[in-house]
Order: structure tokens, then sequence, then C-alpha cells
């Protein structure tokens, strides 16, 4: 039986695909107050405001592309088994041709009712004020706001809870709940971090930090794995 690789990605693992991290210097809230753009109260206040910034995501998303950190973590499926766990809203492990990937923060490319959190859309292109779910409510992005709660914690505990092996890509760790699944993989997993800049990561038990940019870490971590797989 192939042993349990659970991966928990962030912006950062986009962030050479072109997508914008969001707590780096040029990232999103430096440009944006996540107050008005990404929390129940900035969608009262001025929901136009907000489809403006969700229906520039996509179009950024639709116009990247995976690169060589998506693509080297699928390789890791023929060795172990994988779930890739991610806080970005882009489908780019997917398109990289990930198998089992649980989004934590939900979907740019899914639109959803605002009465009812199950009924969903694909989106790929602006929402705009006034287009309603079939309920007859304002559809909104598929996308998880600060003070929200968060569906697919549940399942991505679970997972985190049964890995051998647990790495982490390219986020700040500054958002919980999901900064806090490294905590569920059992004390005696190994455990793996690839981010260029770790001065204010965890230090913990098993844990080894790769400190690069995910396009150059990725891959080597992946090399690592495939190697200690084989005992
Ligand atoms: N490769 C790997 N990591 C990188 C790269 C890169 N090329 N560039 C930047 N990083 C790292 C940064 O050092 C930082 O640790 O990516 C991380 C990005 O952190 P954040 O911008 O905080 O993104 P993330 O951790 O994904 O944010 C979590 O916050 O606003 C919310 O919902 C949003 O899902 C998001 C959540």
């Amino acid at each position: 039986m192939k042993k349990k690789l659970v991966i928990l990605t962030g912006a950062g693992i986009s962030a050479e695909s072109g997508l914008k991290t969001f707590r780096d210097s040029d990232g999103l809230w430096e440009m944006y107050k996540l107050e008005d753009v990404a929390t129940p109260m900035a969608w009262k206040k001025n929901p136009a405001l907000v489809l403006e910034f969700y229906n520039q995501r996509r179009k950024d998303v639709l116009n990247a592309a995976p690169n060589a950190a998506h693509i080297a973590l699928v390789k890791l499926e023929k060795y172990f088994d994988v779930t890739i766990i991610t806080q970005n809203i882009d489908d780019l492990h997917e398109r990289a041709g990930s198998g089992k990937i649980i989004h934590l923060h939900g979907e740019i490319l899914k639109s959803r009712s605002s009465k009812d959190e199950d009924l969903l859309y694909e989106c790929r292109g602006d929402i705009k004020m006034g287009e309603l779910c079939e309920l007859g409510s304002q559809l909104r992005p598929h996308v998880v706001w600060f003070h929200e709660a968060v569906p697919m914690m549940e399942p991505a505990a679970a997972i985190s809870g049964e890995a051998a092996i647990f790495v982490v890509i390219g986020t700040s760790l500054q958002v919980y709940p999901a900064a806090g699944l490294i905590n569920y993989a059992p004390y005696s997993s190994m455990k793996y971090l690839v981010d260029p800049n770790v001065d204010s990561m965890p230090r913990m038990k098993n844990l080894e930090v790769i400190a690069a940019k995910a396009t150059e870490g990725v891959p080597v971590l992946v090399e690592k794995l495939i190697a200690v797989s084989k005992y």
C-alpha cells in the first residue's frame, strides 16, 4: 500500500505562474484592504467592488498556467497516495494533472448562490450585479471570506491526521484554520517546508526546511521523496 502524502499549498506555489500572493511586499493585501473585498461585511456594503476584485482574480487565473512546481507534484502520485490541500482558489493543480485536491478557500472558476452555499455554477466570465441564482439571489464568487466557516476543514484535518509525510509549500501560515493543519499530522510524520522566506516559519520535530522558490525547491523535494519512497 502506498504511504499517505499530504501537501498543503498557498499562494506562493502560484507566484511564478504570475498570480500575486497576498502578504508579500507586492501582494494583493498591499493593493486592497481585505476588509473592503474579502468579508461578508464588504459584500453587504459594496458588492460591486467585491465582484470587481474577484472578476480580476478570475481573469488572472485564466491567463496563468501551471509552473514547474505544480507539475513536479503530479509525479509523486506514482509513489504515494497524494492529497493536495490548497488554500488557492486557482485551478493550477487541476490543470497540472493532480488527482486529489481539497480547496479550502473555494474555487474562483465557480460562482454560487448567496442564499444556498451548495448551489454552485461553473463560471469563467465576470459575475455581474443583478446576475441571479435559480433561487433569485445575487451570484457571488465561490470563495471563503474572512469570518466565514471553512467547510472543507473537516476532511482536510482528517486526511492530515493520516499523513506519513506532510509538505507545506508557499504559504505564510498566517490564516487559520488552514495554518493549523500541520498540527494534525502525526507527531512522528516527516514534514517538509518549501518557501523562500522561512524566518518566521514554525520549527518542529522532523521538519526539513527548503528555503527556495517553489519552481526550484519543489522539483528537488519531489526527487528526494521519490528516493525515500523506496525504503
Ligand atoms: N515560491 C514559494 N513560495 C513563495 C514564492 C515562490 N516563488 N513567492 C512567495 N512565496 C511565499 C511567501 O514567502 C509567503 O510565505 O508564499 C507565501 C505567501 O503567503 P500569503 O501571501 O500570506 O499567502 P497564503 O499563505 O496562501 O494566504 C493564505 O490568506 O488572504 C487569504 O484567502 C487568502 O488563501 C489565502 C490565505
